[in-house]
């Protein structure tokens, strides 16, 4: 039996993401709630053949409230693209609602700019007394599924991009991104030059522009998005059943005191929030893991990705501490 609920399910990822939770027959309910369009998006949904009841909300008749009374998951797609101002207060008063009604699930954030959107809905919990690191995730599988199916790509074989994987550490914006391609799965190939290399790491760290070009300025990604939010929602569920699994996303290095130090000291800077890798369990974040070894290039990215994360996480813990809650 699990609720599971998604913020912003009428947008364009926040519809494809409902419909991915739709069928992940461990969801038994799913609630939608979105400033417009819901009860269609819900009776749309409802009529498949999964076990999940679906129900769309609507903000009138405390509408947010009913969405997230008993929610285990929360997914949070709200926002408009590419308008990091606005988002900022959108993920804060979702988060309040979260807080107040719905403190112990999991929270799951898609909306961007998420290097500052986490710290934004974990300054809004510790307001509340209710922040538990473990369970607060910035969404980064885009970049890890980027990276697998680039990297496939390059190595001559893109149907073998479901066996590739790619730590990628860092955030979750441009130079912040960072792909570890040297501890690739299966290791790269010998013939992939430093200059491919490069070329590779800023593709998956510039990805999104591709899309928002080929869509011709009319959106960013949404169903590769939805696709990689549903799964990591999915693993969150996975671990919740007692499966061990380790996947990398944006979170609070205190989540974990010692895994985080040990990435404290392996950046050389104190941050708040970074995209590590994680070992999930029942009650969320179990472990962080060190980044391990990186090469001269890696740790040069590494450098350059501090000041930019550093310079998110203190805009979106501003944001709150001058907001009225
Ligand atoms: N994490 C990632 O990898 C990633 C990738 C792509 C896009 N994004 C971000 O995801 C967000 C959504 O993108 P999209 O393409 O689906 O946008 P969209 O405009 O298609 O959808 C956003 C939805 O949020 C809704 N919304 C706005 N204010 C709301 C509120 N207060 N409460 C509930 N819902 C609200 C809108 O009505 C809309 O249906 C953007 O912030 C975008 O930048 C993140």
């Amino acid at each position: 039996m699990v609720h599971a609920v998604v913020l912003g399910a009428a947008g364009g990822i926040g519809q494809p993401v409902s419909l991915l939770l739709k069928t992940n027959p461990i969801i038994t309910k799913l609630s939608l709630f979105d400033i417009v369009n819901t009860p269609g998006v819900a009776a749309d949904l409802s009529h498949i053949s999964t076990p999940a009841v679906v129900t769309g909300y609507l903000p009138p008749d405390d509408g947010l409230k009913k969405t997230l009374e008993g929610a285990e998951i929360v997914v949070i797609p709200a926002g408009v693209p590419r308008k990091p101002g606005i988002n900022a207060g959108i993920v804060r008063d979702l988060a309040t609602a979260i807080a107040t009604t719905a403190p112990k699930a999991f929270i799951l954030v898609i909306s961007n700019p998420v290097n500052s959107t986490v710290p934004i809905v974990a300054e809004v919990l510790k307001k509340h007394n209710v922040y538990d690191p473990k369970r607060l995730f910035g969404v980064t599988t885009l970049d890890i599924v980027r990276a697998s199916t680039f990297l496939a790509e390059v190595n001559g074989d893109v149907t073998a991009a479901p066996t590739v994987t790619v730590p990628v550490l860092g955030g979750h914006s441009g130079v912040t991104i960072l792909p570890i391609l040297s501890q690739a799965q299966p290791s790269l190939s010998k013939n992939l030059d430093q200059a491919a290399i490069e070329a590779l790491t800023k593709r998956i760290q510039f990805g999104g522009d591709e899309v928002v070009k080929a869509k011709d300025g009319a959106g960013s990604a949404t169903l590769s998005m939805a696709y990689a939010g549903a799964e990591f929602a999915a693993k969150i569920l996975k671990a919740v059943k007692g499966e061990e699994v380790i996947t990398q996303s944006y979170v609070s290095l205190d989540a974990c005191t010692e895994g985080g130090k040990k990435v404290a000291q392996e950046i050389g800077t104190p941050l708040e929030f970074f995209s590590v890798s994680v070992k999930l369990g029942p009650n969320g974040i179990e472990k962080i893991l060190p980044l391990g070894d990186l090469n001269e290039y890696e740790k040069g990215l590494l450098k350059a990705a501090i000041p930019e994360l550093q310079e998110s996480i203190t805009k979106g813990v501003n944001f709150i501490s001058t907001s009225k809650l």
